[in-house]
């Protein structure tokens, strides 16, 4: 046995390393390292699996994961606003900026009360991990001190986060109630944040990061994202923001600058390796090189898209130039805080997008981009977890050598649950699309972050 394997888990996994095919580990043994990473996945054909079973078993480091579970990656939610939380499902049927103006601001502002952002910091927290997503990128209010929290909040309770304090400066585009003070407090908090985030990450085994988080343009003056662009280029931060969203916001930039969104955060220095952009429908073939080329993600958001975009995003036009994609739910733009549920919304909106969606003109002039649009199952699986991890730059979401072991065990035969079955269609495949397409958050019995035991609904019974 080797000193290196501290704990070991056997059953069989479903994982997607390349893009569009999923692999099944049959009765696999996935040893992890001390320190929470895959150290060797031993295959059930390995002459040597049982006689490792029979060692990891006897000297009690051994997970069985047991017949009716199986287990999947740790899920990677690259757009989650913290404080939004409290006011998912709300007002969606507005438009972004009455929905932003009338509900959210109001709502974020009250992140200056840390006892209130506590309750509500704590409870998504457990929520997210609770629906297996492990790895979450989070856009907290404007405030420093309730971010701080949550990236304490995240590293307490196991969550590999990474955390941003959302920078909105402009006195004409903001209200005075819920606002950076100055473009220079601005900077200078969104530096601190940088600082306290990284040491809370160092106490940390799975990790926390800071990012630096201007709103959108339109909330920003052009000395805030010329004051953020630079940090980034000091500190080297992960940087996220909202990216061509949708029709109102293209306009307003473009009048502004003269350019359209992507080229002007580039142009503010913000546009870099792994840095995150959100939502992006609007986003041409030539401002598709230009992310691919300098190595920027989009987080598709396809809930909110849907609510506030009137667009789709063409995934698959962005896979093959080469972009990196993860998915987000946007907590609150999209209402549901699963990922399971973003996967799945995710292959119906690129469905529209293939054929268009006016059945009253011709099938060429609804409107569909065609052939090559629509998003399988399994690819929507991916960007959830592999997507997500190559968006981030980390080694995550796949059960491979030299991966953190994020783990969410899901019971298949759960009563009363929606997984059925009776026998029929029980392929690798077709029970992969039952859990993704059916499974509810009380299917996940444990999840596991850095091979850590961070969620057990078994011990609630
Ligand atoms: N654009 C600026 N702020 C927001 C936000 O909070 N949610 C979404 N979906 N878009 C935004
Ligand atoms: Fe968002």
């Amino acid at each position: 046995m080797s000193q290196l394997v501290a704990q070991a888990f056997y059953g069989s996994f479903f994982h997607t390393p390349v893009y569009g095919s999923f692999q099944y580990l049959h009765n696999a043994l996935i040893e992890v390292n001390g320190a929470g990473y895959i150290y060797r996945v031993v295959e059930e054909d390995d002459p040597q699996q049982p006689e490792l079973l029979r060692s990891y078993r006897e000297s009690g480091i051994l997970t069985e994961l047991g017949e009716d579970r199986c287990g999947l990656p740790g899920f990677v939610d690259i757009h989650v606003h913290a404080p939004q939380w409290p006011q998912a499902g709300l007002a969606l049927d507005e438009p972004l900026y009455l929905w932003l103006d009338q509900r959210t601001f109001p709502l974020e502002s009250k992140f200056a009360d840390l006892e209130f952002a506590e309750r509500v910091y704590s409870d998504l927290v457990s929520q997210l991990l609770a629906r297996g997503s492990t790895t979450t990128v989070y856009l907290g209010s404007a405030h420093l001190d309730s971010s701080l929290l949550l990236a304490q909040i995240c590293a307490d309770k196991g969550q590999r986060a990474l955390v941003g304090k959302t920078v909105m400066d402009d006195p004409v585009a903001n209200h005075d109630y819920y606002r950076d003070a100055s473009p220079a407090q601005a900077v200078k908090d969104t530096e601190t944040l940088i600082w306290e985030v990284e040491a809370i990450g160092r106490g940390s085994a799975q990790g926390v990061w800071p990012v630096i988080t201007p709103r959108f343009i339109p909330s920003c003056t052009d000395e805030v994202l010329k004051g953020l662009g630079d940090l980034a280029e000091t500190t080297g931060a992960y940087v996220q923001t909202h990216c061509n969203e949708g029709q109102w916001e293209h306009d307003v930039v473009l009048e502004r600058f003269g350019k359209t969104d992507p080229y002007a955060l580039r142009d503010f220095g913000l546009l870099r390796k792994h840095s995150i952009m959100a939502h992006c429908p609007y986003l041409t073939e030539e401002e598709g090189e230009m992310f691919a080329e300098l190595g920027v993600a989009v987080a598709h958001c396809p809930m909110a898209n849907s609510y506030f975009s009137s667009a789709v995003a063409p995934i698959q036009r962005f896979r093959s130039q080469g972009i990196n994609v993860g998915l987000g739910t946007d907590i609150s733009g999209g209402y549901s805080p699963s990922m399971y549920e973003n996967i799945r919304q995710a292959v119906l909106v690129s469905r529209l997008l293939e054929t268009g969606v006016n059945a009253q003109l011709p099938p060429e002039r609804r409107g569909g981009l065609g052939e090559g649009t629509r998003l399988s199952l399994v690819e929507s699986f991916w960007l959830a977890t592999a997507g997500g991890a190559e968006a981030l730059g980390l080694p995550l979401a796949t059960f491979q050598p030299g991966r953190a072991f994020d783990l969410q065990v899901i019971d298949v035969k759960r009563p009363d649950s929606d997984l059925t079955g009776f026998g029929v269609f029980d392929s690798p495949e077709d029970q992969l699309a039952r859990i993704l397409y059916l499974s509810t958050p009380d299917n996940i019995r444990k999840v596991y972050a850095q091979g850590k035991l961070v969620c057990d609904k078994d011990a609630r019974g």
